[in-house]
């Protein structure tokens, strides 16, 4: 990654971090997060390697966390790692962070049992390769569960107001090097199962229709949240 694309989106979510909270929808739905994420990972044992990849403030990492597997936390923005250090802090959950960007994180081939990325794979440059290196990073049978969607960036009208300022801000940042990221617009649900095909995934499973109501009312109603295998 150039040190320019990597400087705008460390300072975007860094600037974001201590109020990400506030609109994130790991918090509006957090019983409905945790329900799926539970229902999404039962098939691995208590205990299990999991790293998370663009952690932010922990939305998948506190979860897993709870559930007694041993996570690592990995995110760009070290603002982000603060806020998730604090939230496990708190719980007294042990959480491994490294502020990193994930295309310099050293994975070890058939290492993790599960690893988690949430609203990350749009912001990368080069989300094949990631996929491809989580792919090799996990066990054989091991998951990988992702989310993501189809983010509009550019209507604002969509835009809750809570969010004008981080919205300005991150158009301030993102629109100069969108071209850098090939999945700025978003993931399409049609999309992201051949991309994981790609990179050695089967054995799909969508959780989407697990939430009662969508967690991104008005931001966009084309998101997914699939697990996979190796
Ligand atoms: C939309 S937020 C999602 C955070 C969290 N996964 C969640 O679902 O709430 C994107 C996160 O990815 C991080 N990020 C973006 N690019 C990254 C990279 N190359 N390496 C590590 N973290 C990155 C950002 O700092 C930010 O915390």
């Amino acid at each position: 990654m150039t040190s320019d694309l990597k400087d705008r989106i460390r300072t975007y979510w860094h600037e974001r971090a201590a109020a990400f909270d506030e609109t994130a929808s790991h918090r509006r739905e957090a019983a409905a997060w945790e329900r799926i994420l539970t229902l999404a990972t039962s098939g691995i044992p208590k205990g299990s390697r999991v790293l998370d990849l663009g952690a932010g403030t922990g939305a998948c990492a506190l979860p897993m966390a709870r559930l007694g597997h041993r996570v690592t936390a990995v995110d760009l923005a070290p603002a982000m790692i603060e806020q998730l250090e604090a939230h496990a802090l708190r719980e007294s959950l042990e959480i491994s962070t490294v502020c990193a960007d994930v295309d310099d994180l050293p994975m070890r081939d058939a290492s993790l049992d599960l690893v988690t990325i949430r609203n990350v794979l749009w912001t990368v440059p080069a989300p094949e390769r990631l996929l491809s290196r989580v792919s090799r990073s996990l066990r054989p049978g091991g998951i990988l569960l992702i989310a993501d969607g189809f983010w509009d960036h550019d209507v604002r009208e969509h835009v809750p107001d809570d969010v004008h300022w981080s919205h300005n801000r991150f158009l301030e940042l993102y629109c100069p090097i969108a071209e850098q990221l090939p999945l700025y617009r978003g993931v399409r649900t049609t999309g992201i199962e051949q991309l994981m095909t790609e990179a050695g995934f089967n054995a799909f499973h969508h959780w989407t229709e697990h939430f009662e109501r969508s967690p991104y009312a008005g931001i966009t109603d084309d998101f997914f949240i699939l697990t996979a295998s190796v």
